[in-house]
Order: structure tokens, then sequence, then C-alpha cells
């Protein structure tokens, strides 16, 4: 089996299980994804749910790039984080009182308003302070994206945005609320999207719209078409950078903007997922009649994904060079969810070893929890081992 690039020497020292960051992939993931935008002045705003450790968000600031939120907890760790507040979209269906008056307080960019609802409160706290709200009405554009049904978002029956038949309603209230601005449109059609066709449906979704509100003399300065880009799980290490410039292509071929108007992106996981792994150590190999089990100290808490989605992420044996046995490899915790993949051939391991879960940059330590009452993963970077 290839394997990455892992200083094991000084793995093995470290309390597994942690999450592990190479900072150099993350770099050249950003010098990628900033070369390709550019071409096009595409303004992306980083969407932090994916991944808030500290060393990784402190490397996405340093290149630029704006901030994505969904909730007061992580415009406050934009802000923390040095990204400047003009730089921040808030988006969520469910906006507390308090995570909208910090978000008024710092002056971001803009809300993505999710609901009619919604906008009537950003409205009035907006007027409580004097202030007005620059707003974004997140359109649910009704696109397939192809993925897994528990991150496609851009449906109709979905609980995010606002439906195509509710635009009259919204577009005639805005113009009746005086604390809120309308400066954009916003989309994001799902999760771990690999086919572009998704994206192109989406760039011909919003030309429509675009011709609904020019049609009522409403000018948009920018649209959001949210992120979603998808990695290649199989294969870390042949694609370890995603394909950022036939990703930026379809919309540069395929959305046409109006003049003046810029076009944001809120990219999670394609730009944290392959630069972090789960580093786990091997407790038992257990055979059973007709299987064999790799237990490992890492389990659904530390990384949940497959337990949640039925993702797979590669296993890496780093301490094995031995041919390949079948094993199903699980975690530790108490409910029979708590499996990583099932029949899965990797060099023959042995209590001890070391494993790298892969891809796990992404939605791996920021959805760790503390079930059976375990210790929240901590992080190691590249630049630390070195
Ligand atoms: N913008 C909005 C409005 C979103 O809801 C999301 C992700 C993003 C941007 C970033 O999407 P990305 O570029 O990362 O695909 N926990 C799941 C993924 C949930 C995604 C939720 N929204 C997973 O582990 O696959």
């Amino acid at each position: 089996m290839i394997k990455a690039d892992y200083p094991l020497e000084k793995l093995k020292e470290l309390q597994t299980p942690f999450y592990y960051y190479d900072l150099d992939l993350l770099r050249s993931t950003l010098d990628e994804l900033i070369l390709q935008s550019s071409k096009s002045n595409f303004e992306v705003h980083y969407a932090l749910k994916a991944n808030v450790n500290a060393s990784v968000i402190e490397v996405i600031k340093n290149a630029g790039l704006g901030a994505d939120c969904v909730s007061g907890g992580e415009v406050q760790a934009a802000i923390d984080a040095g990204i400047e507040s003009s730089k921040i979209v808030f988006a969520g269906v469910g906006k507390a009182d308090w995570e909208i008056n910090l978000a008024l307080d710092s002056d971001i960019f803009c809300f993505n308003v999710e609901s009619i609802p919604e906008l009537e409160v950003i409205d009035e706290l907006a007027g409580k302070k004097g202030k007005t709200a620059h707003v974004a009405l997140r359109i649910n554009p009704n696109v397939s994206a192809h993925t897994h049904h528990y991150i496609t978002t851009g449906l109709s029956e979905n609980k995010f945005g606002i439906n195509m038949s509710e635009l009259d309603k919204v577009t005639g209230l805005i113009l009746t609320l005086t604390n809120v601005k309308l400066i954009g449109i916003h989309f994001h059609i799902g999760s771990q999207i690999t086919d572009m066709t998704s994206f192109q449906g989406l760039c011909i979704r919003v030309n429509e719209i675009q011709e609904y509100f020019e049609a009522r003399g409403i000018v948009l300065d920018h649209i959001n078409v949210g992120g979603g880009l998808g990695i290649n799980y199989e294969h870390p290490n042949h694609c370890s950078i995603p394909d950022f410039e036939a990703y930026f292509k379809v919309f540069r071929q395929h959305l046409i903007l109006k003049p003046n108007q810029t076009l944001h992106f809120e990219i999670g996981r394609a730009i944290v997922a392959q630069c972090g792994s789960l580093i786990s150590k091997v407790l038992y190999v257990k055979h059973g009649t007709s299987k064999t089990f790799v237990i490992l100290d890492a389990g659904f808490t530390e990384l949940i994904r497959p337990a949640l989605y039925q993702a797979y992420h590669r296993i890496e044996n780093l301490s094995s060079a031995l041919p390949e046995e079948e094993y199903d490899v699980v975690g530790p915790i108490c409910e029979s969810s708590d499996t990583f993949v099932k029949n899965y051939r990797m060099n023959a391991t042995r209590r001890g070893d070391i494993v790298a879960l892969r891809s796990a940059g992404a939605y791996g330590e920021i959805m760790a929890s503390q079930y059976n009452l375990r210790k929240l993963p901590k992080a190691f970077t590249s630049d630390e081992l070195k």
C-alpha cells in the first residue's frame, strides 16, 4: 500500500489518538486555490465549519481568505484569528439574537439570510443599533448535488434557504425594511460534490434568478455560490490538491455576472480535508469466526464521518510493511456503528501499530465528541514536529 510521508518516530512519542496536520500541503493547496481563483477575481471565504484548529486557521488567514461562518462562535473565531470582518459572511437557518448582534457589532460583510422571519429580526436588531445590515438572500435553487442525502442542501424540501416561490414576497418585504440593504444572493447546493455538472446546473439557475432581479430593477453587488467542491477520499496520495482549475472554470464559463458584480465562494472541505489525518494506535487484533477486527484507540468520537454518512477514509498502517490482509477496522465505542471500514485490505497489523486515517482535515476534529466520557483529541502540525 502506498503511504504518505509521516514523521513516524515523532508521532510514536505522542499520546494517541490525535489529529496531525500537514501544513505544507495546506499551503500548497491554498497557493493553487489562489492561483486559480485570482484568474477571475473571485473572492473565497473559507468555511470555518470544516476546521477551526488554530494553526490551520492561521495559515488560511495568512493566505488572505475571508471567512464563511454559521454561528456566533465561528464569527468570533474568525475575528480572533485576525480575519478582516469586511470579509466575513454569516449564514445559518437559526441565528440567535446574540449572534446577529455580534455580527452587527463586528460590521461583517454580509448576512446570508435564510427566511422571512430572520430578515425581520435582523432589521429590528440593526435598527436598535442605528445600523444598516448588509444581507444576501439564500435562495434554494432546487439543483441536485448528487451527493449523500445528509449533505445535500439545494433541493426544495430542505430546511435551508428561501424557495423561489417566495421571492416576490421577500423582495417586496425588503423594500419596506429600513435597516437592511440587499447586496447579493447566496446559494449552496451541498457538499462533497465531485460531478462538475451539478455546479453547471447551479450556474444556469443563478443566471435565471439574476434576470428576475434585473427585471425588477434590483441591482445586486455580489453572487455567492457557496461551497461544496469534493475531494478524492480514495486516492489522497495521488490527488492531494483538488482540481480548483476545473471547478472555477465551470463558473467562469457558465455564470454570467452583471457589470461590477463579484462572485464569492465558501469553500471548506476542498481546502483542509487532505492536509489532516487522524493518527491512532492499534489496541487489539481480534480474530472472529470469519473476520478479523483491528480495534483502534480512535472511534467515532474522534472521526464521526464513517458512522454518520457511511463515509470512507483511507487507512494506512504506518508501522507495517507486511503483506496485506483483510480486516474490519473499528473503534472502541460501545456502538456497532463505531466501524471505520469493513473488509478492508491493509498491511498485516499488530497491536501497537500506528495507523493514519486519511483525508480527515475537514469535518474531523471539529465534529469530535466526548461520548463515553472520552477526551477531545489533541492536534499537532508538521511545523511542530519538524
Ligand atoms: N456554505 C454553506 C452554506 C454550507 O452549508 C457549507 C457546508 C459550506 C459552505 C462548505 O461546504 P464544503 O465546501 O465544505 O463542502 N459534515 C459534513 C459536511 C457538512 C457540510 C455543511 N455545509 C461532512 O462531514 O461531510
